[in-house]
């Protein structure tokens, strides 16, 4: 079979300036997108994630926009999709850990901080990507077939993934707020698949649950190594993971190689779950 774009047009991802973020930003690129607008607070990051693409020296390489801002705000919330024309898929990873606490310890701030951008952040981004998704033709499957009317059939006008944990399925100590705001973003996302998957919208959206994965995020929030050694040690695959295998999978949600799933919450996590 001759090779083919698996994602063409223009995606947004946000908390592009890090971590998984940067990875799937990269692994986008790669995988053949056209329009890339980028956004994170952290300016550098993200200058950091647009050198590394253009590093690559793709055949056709995406045009990439740089918008940074804090996905918390209202105000930046518009101010950033007055930037985006046109949207084929968006991928929502911005997150935040937040204090490791008892509940007893943990304070209002805390909680209003993490609910800010870990949910209320992730929804707003969510509201305004389906918007512009809607205005969308369905886009045919351009994969293998086995028959030209399967492309109709698994065609859609877009895709979202949002990027939750394996700690929105099950719970960590000190860690009460942050684990709901993730059960939080999964359970949208069910929801949302019901409303919006379906004829006449054919907006596919889904969650990914990465597990312990080598980022900023994991270095700084474990103290130590003897806490990021114990998360490991939870893992069956008995090792960290890489933001490549998030992106992997994230790309692969955001192609019609995924066409018939939405709605779901996919595990990258080496086996933490079913330990
Ligand atoms: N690293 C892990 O082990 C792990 C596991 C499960 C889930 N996650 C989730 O994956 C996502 C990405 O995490 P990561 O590990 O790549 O972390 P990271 O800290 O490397 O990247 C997160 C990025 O989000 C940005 N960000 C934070 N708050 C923001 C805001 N208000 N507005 C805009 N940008 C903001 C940060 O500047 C940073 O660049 C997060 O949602 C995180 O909760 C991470
Ligand atoms: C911002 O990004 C730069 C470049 O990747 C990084 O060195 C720096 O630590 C980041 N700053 C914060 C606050 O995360």
């Amino acid at each position: 079979m001759a090779s083919y774009k698996r994602v063409d047009g223009a995606a947004l991802v946000t908390g592009s300036g890090s971590g998984m973020g940067r990875a799937v930003s990269v692994v986008l690129s790669v995988a053949g997108i056209t329009r890339l607008y980028l956004t994170d607070l952290n300016r550098t990051g993200l200058e950091e994630t647009k050198s590394t693409i253009t590093s690559l020296n793709l055949p056709s390489p995406p045009t990439i926009s740089l918008i940074p801002g804090d996905i918390s705000s209202p105000a930046f919330i518009s101010s950033l999709f007055s930037q985006i024309p046109q949207l084929d898929y968006a991928v929502n990873c911005a997150g935040i850990m937040g204090e490791t606490a008892l509940t007893t310890e943990a304070t209002l701030e805390g909680f209003d901080k993490l609910n800010a951008v870990n949910y209320r952040g992730l929804w707003m981004c969510v509201k305004e990507e389906l918007k512009l998704m809607l205005k969308n033709d369905i886009t045919p499957y351009t994969g293998f077939t086995f028959s030209p009317s399967e492309s109709q059939r698994r065609g859609q006008r877009g895709s979202i993934i949002n990027i939750a944990s394996q700690l929105g399925l099950v719970g960590k100590t000190q860690a009460a707020i942050y684990t709901a705001t993730k059960a939080a973003v999964l359970s949208l996302t069910r929801s949302d698949a019901i409303d919006y998957s379906g004829p006449p919208h054919h907006i596919r959206i889904n969650s990914v649950c990465p597990g312990v994965i080598e980022t900023p995020l994991t270095m700084n929030s474990y103290e130590g190594t003897d806490g990021l050694e114990k998360a490991v040690g939870l893992t069956p695959m008995g090792r960290i993971g890489l933001p490549s295998e998030v992106a992997d999978t994230v790309v692969w949600l955001c192609s019609g190689e995924s066409s018939f799933v939405t709605g779901s919450g996919v595990v990258v996590d080496g086996g933490y779950v079913i330990h």
